[in-house]
């Protein structure tokens, strides 16, 4: 199997894909980052900014709310007027700020509702001075959120524009509510807002990453997704970081190369990535849940599928991640494929997928114990809803698998809990 030769990713389409994901939650905002870049990028070009700082403006608008976890923060940030909007915004920041592919964007990330205050707005008590993209990110944020997406979209200009200069120079620069001014005559301005083709218009425009992802950066890309698929919610804050591990070890217990072994472990990260269009209430209802929201939970899958297809070089990823529900006999979902028609990798990724949520704590249980754990992996094993030989090598292993998988989980903890301080940094500094 020539794996590498086949995974030619590219970091824009990965970008755009992602934009595009994390406003699959809430069908109202959808496309908002991608609707947001446009707009930003029509007001850099207006101010006359260089391709390499569009460029920049351009990545972090399409991920400029990944801190944004729940639904509930979503529809707050979705008002005018925001009360508090420094806590998506550090957790964003503390998301980025370590990856290298990322690394340059994360202050604009951070510093995108910093208001302008006659030119002396600045983030907190730090002077560090603000990235003129921040602010481009600000105000094409807000038009966007003024913007009514079901209404016909002309009509709408001239509260819009009211709306923003009534708040030039406390919230905005004035220089690029001038610029929006101006933009704002031309109608394919606002055309170009409602257009549904939105990644289209982007590609053309030149501003997307030309870089090919080589194995690490994919690695680092899939542990950055694998956060912020988990830390949404605080009952699989570190699932996706542990089936990663499981996945990995039991694919190398099961013969696989070195090669693949990093691939099912990049699979392992991404396996739950379809989670991020489902809502966090759903993801963290203590209670049962009922018939329509378990429609909802099981969706997660067919979205892991068509996000994970939508980028061209994934193809082997996604199958191994994505038909983690399926089953041997055919009765798993959303596909129904059976023992014939798995793969491999799809195969180990659902005995990782089940070892892992029946042996790791959550905050409302205690993970099952060898002695709990083995038998119900056993009887998923005869009954043919799991391979048998791979629940084998599992329970001939499980000491093993276990002991790895919570080390792993054990330092993501550690990731997610500084998070948390993000939070009460975030609320003191607004
Ligand atoms: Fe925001
Ligand atoms: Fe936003
Ligand atoms: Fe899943």
């Amino acid at each position: 199997m020539n794996l590498l030769s086949n995974m030619r990713v590219k970091l824009g389409s990965l970008v755009v894909t992602f934009s595009k994901t994390l406003d699959y939650v809430d069908k109202t905002l959808s496309n908002h980052h991608l609707r947001v870049a446009v707009i930003a990028d029509d007001i850099a070009q207006a101010c006359g900014l260089s391709s390499k700082i569009r460029k920049e403006i351009f990545m972090a608008a399409a991920l400029h709310d990944l801190g944004v976890f729940s639904l509930q923060e979503k529809k707050k940030i979705a008002e005018y007027d925001l009360i508090n909007p420094f806590v998506h915004t550090e957790k964003g920041y503390l998301l980025i700020k370590d990856f290298e592919i990322l690394r340059d964007i994360a202050p604009i990330v951070r510093h995108h509702h910093v208001r302008w205050d006659d030119g002396k707005g600045r983030y907190s008590d730090d002077d560090e001075e603000i990235h003129p993209g921040a602010h481009i990110i600000h105000i094409a944020d807000r038009i966007e959120i003024l913007l009514n997406k079901t209404a016909e979209v002309l009509k709408q200009k001239d509260p819009i524009i009211k709306a923003i200069r009534s708040r030039s120079n406390r919230l905005f620069n004035p220089q690029l509510v001038e610029a929006f001014g101006e933009l704002s005559q031309k109608e394919c301005f606002w055309f170009d807002t409602s257009y549904l083709e939105l990644d289209e218009l982007l590609l053309n425009r030149d501003l997307l990453p030309e870089r090919e992802l080589d194995i690490e950066d994919l690695e680092e890309v899939a542990r950055l997704f694998s956060h912020i698929i988990d830390f949404r919610s605080s009952f699989t804050s570190v699932h996706s970081a542990g089936v990663s591990a499981v996945a990995s070890a039991l694919a190398k217990l099961a013969g696989f190369s070195t090669l693949e072994c990093r691939l099912m472990a990049i699979a392992g990260h991404l396996h739950d990535i379809g989670k991020l269009a489902v809502p966090v209430e759903i993801l963290q209802k203590p209670s049962k849940l009922d018939d329509e929201q378990m429609n909802i939970m099981k969706s997660h899958i067919y979205y892991s599928y068509r996000i994970l297809d939508s980028v061209k070089g994934l193809e082997t990823i996604n199958m191994w991640a994505s038909f983690h529900h399926e089953r041997m006999d055919g009765n798993g979902y959303p596909f129904h494929l059976n023992g014939s028609s798995l793969p491999m990798g799809s195969r180990i990724m659902a005995v990782a997928d089940v070892l892992t949520a029946i042996s790791e704590d959550r905050p409302y249980r205690k993970g099952m114990d060898v002695d709990t754990a083995l038998p119900l992996l056993a009887s998923l094993g005869s009954k043919n809803t799991l391979d048998k030989e791979i629940v084998k090598l599992a329970a001939a292993n499980f000491n093993y698998l276990n002991k790895y998988r919570q080390e792993v989980q054990m330092r993501v903890k550690e990731e997610y809990d500084k998070l948390k301080v993000g939070d009460c940094m975030a609320l003191q500094g607004a």
